[in-house]
């Protein structure tokens, strides 16, 4: 991971659960500027990385703002950043990536969100309205008190007509996306970050439109890991051979090994993990790749994917 060391100026309670962060420069160079849509991944104790979308405008350069839910299946990164991190501290962090660009030129930016996938369109509405494009964003959230951002999200809301809010329990209904697809006028361009169910529902709706305009990102994982083992992996550069064992995630397999393998979100939603397969056939469970890159058996995500095939050869 190519680094920086970021120094945590203030937390902040945004919502019932969630959590915002404010880092600051640790030294004297400034923080490297992003695009709106772009994360950090952060490293937290234990080896873990944790991908965090950039919530402040892009203009501002002085900051990064991340916001954290605390997740209640968390594997260790939500609850770590819930109770832990002070102010004053630092934090190791990669520099912005960006896996979720916004399209700045569609005469209309459409975002869906559920819960804390809102972050990514707070950067992006703050961008939009500096170039005095249209957005809309209809966000979903279970209640009041669990909606982030709800004051902020008023003030980037020029026209007042632009944020519509969902609470699931309280009878507000939710999104309709398939009719909010259908409404979507030539050219806008329509996002989605959310909850696995919603992406779902999200890609089907969507499936007519070019491609181009249909932009989505995950935060968790819609298939499980495969830890079923059986096979082994060949490691060409160094001509090690390692079994997987049942339980074992190939990941799990390669770092209990000392194989210095990069990964962040262990959930194959990510990318970081992506490596080089030169034989063999292996069974995809990420939604990082697309299905034709699947097909081409060129790249496996290590962290969740397996093997179809006896042996799998990987270009490390
Ligand atoms: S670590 Fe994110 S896709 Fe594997």
């Amino acid at each position: 991971m190519s680094g920086l060391q970021l120094l945590l100026r203030q937390l902040r309670r945004e919502a019932e659960g969630i959590v915002s962060y404010e880092f600051v420069s640790a030294g004297d160079a400034p923080l490297p500027a992003f695009t709106a849509g772009a994360h950090i991944d952060l490293q937290l104790p234990g080896g873990l990385q944790r991908s965090y979308s950039l919530v402040n405008d892009p203009g501002d350069r002085h900051h990064y703002v991340i916001a954290v839910d605390r997740a209640a299946d968390s594997r260790g990164g939500s609850a770590w950043m819930h109770s832990m991190p002070r102010p004053g501290d630092r934090l190791a962090s990669s520099v912005p990536i960006n896996d979720f660009p916004l399209y700045e030129d569609a005469p209309l930016s459409i975002f869906i969100a559920g819960g804390i996938g809102v972050t990514p369109f707070m950067a992006m509405a703050a961008r939009l309205n500096t170039l005095g494009r249209a957005w809309r964003l209809h966000y979903a959230v279970r209640s009041r008190q669990r909606a982030a951002y709800v004051q902020e999200l008023s003030t980037l809301d020029r026209s007042g007509t632009s944020v519509n809010l969902y609470c699931t329990s309280e009878d507000m209904g939710r999104p309709d996306i398939v009719a909010i697809v259908c409404d979507a006028p030539a050219g806008s361009h329509l996002y989605c970050c959310g909850p696995n169910g919603m992406l779902d529902t999200f890609t089907t709706a969507c499936a007519g439109l070019a491609p181009q305009r249909v932009h989505l990102e995950r935060f968790s994982a819609s298939q499980e890991a495969a830890t079923a083992g059986g096979y082994e992996v060949r490691l060409a550069r160094s001509g090690k051979t390692l079994g997987v064992e049942a339980g074992k995630t190939l990941l799990d397999t390669l770092l209990d090994a000392g194989v210095p393998i990069q990964y962040a979100c262990s959930q194959g939603v990510c990318g970081t993990c992506s490596t080089p397969v030169l034989e063999g056939t292996p069974d995809h469970r990420d939604d990082y790749l697309s299905n034709e890159e699947k097909a081409a058996n060129q790249a496996i995500m290590v962290c969740c994917s397996g093997s179809l095939t006896p042996r799998l050869v990987l270009d490390i």
